[in-house]
């Protein structure tokens, strides 16, 4: 468990560099009596921290929790893949536009290596569903090892995954249960014309699903933290929670905060320094 820890693909709005913050507000896992939940788990940095044994991840991209699913059940398949794929720009264009997998560990494979030589690790479809970002280069391949698979499959061994939409998931925990929740920012202009989450708009309609479903599940007995941008209009769906600043990490030093960032943290639970809503 470290807050420096390698992750298997890159992902915009990752929380890695944000874990240095959020570890102080998380719950410990000895204090988890249910199983921990993450709904919006995307490269699952705070699942990864935490290392809960009973757990449910889930997320709307169908890419990402194949890779999980693959990974989870033969690591070193997907690896076998993984290193059979091409070194130059044209392979990476020919296993983005013509290359077809067959298989799960296949389609793994090429989201796998999609994401490590993508430019910036974004994560954006046309509209037939194709992945179309650009080449970016070899340099983030070999940073992941045969060995960094076969250690996700182990921490990922008792765990449920699920392609879905936050709603049932959330509706289904219990009392005792812990629910990590990281939605998609509320997008600015340059997010609106240039979306990094192409499976569905998050809009605000989804916030008050989204706060309906957490305040129904604090009722039940379950304890959540969010973190979410600070917008007034979406706080006020949250009301009778804490919330508390997140300090911004910077791009090239993981782990150091700057200055404010527009992000908040909200609990269903009190934490130090946080105000209720
Ligand atoms: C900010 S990212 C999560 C990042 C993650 N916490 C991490 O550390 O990498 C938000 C995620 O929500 C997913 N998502 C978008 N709409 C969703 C929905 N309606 N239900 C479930 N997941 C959704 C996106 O696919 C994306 O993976």
């Amino acid at each position: 468990m470290t807050v420096n820890q390698k992750l298997l693909i890159r992902y915009p709005g990752g929380k890695r560099r944000l874990l240095v913050f959020l570890q102080d507000f998380l719950p410990n896992l000895s204090d988890i009596e249910g199983r921990y939940i993450e709904p919006f788990v995307g490269s699952a940095a705070v699942f990864f921290y935490l290392q809960p044994k009973r757990a449910i991840l889930s997320d709307v991209n169908p890419e990402l929790i194949d890779l999980y699913r693959a990974i989870k059940y033969a690591p070193r398949k997907v690896w076998a893949t993984y290193c059979s794929f091409g070194s130059t720009k044209s392979d990476y264009h020919h296993i983005r536009d013509e290359y077809e997998p067959k298989t799960l560990i296949q389609r793994a494979a090429r989201t796998l290596y999609l994401n490590r030589t993508c430019f910036k690790g974004m994560w954006r479809h046309n509209r037939d569903g194709c992945f179309n970002v650009g080449y970016g280069g070899q340099e983030r391949r070999w940073v992941i090892t045969e060995e960094d698979l076969v250690f996700c499959a182990t921490v990922l061994r008792g765990v449920s995954l699920k392609c879905a939409d936050f709603q049932p998931i959330i509706d289904q925990t219990q009392k005792g249960d812990f629910i990590f929740l990281d939605p998609p920012y509320r997008p600015g202009h340059k997010e609106c014309s240039n979306s990094h989450y192409v499976w569905h708009q998050f809009r605000y309609n989804d916030y008050e699903r989204l706060a309906d479903s957490v305040q129904y599940a604090k009722s039940r007995g379950v304890r959540w933290a969010m973190t979410i941008s600070s917008h007034e209009d979406i706080l006020r769906l949250l009301k009778g929670n804490h919330v508390l600043r997140i300090p911004r990490g910077t791009g090239k030093m993981p782990g150091i905060l700057t200055s404010d960032s527009g992000e908040v943290l909200v609990t269903s639970y009190p934490v130090e320094g946080g105000m209720r809503l």
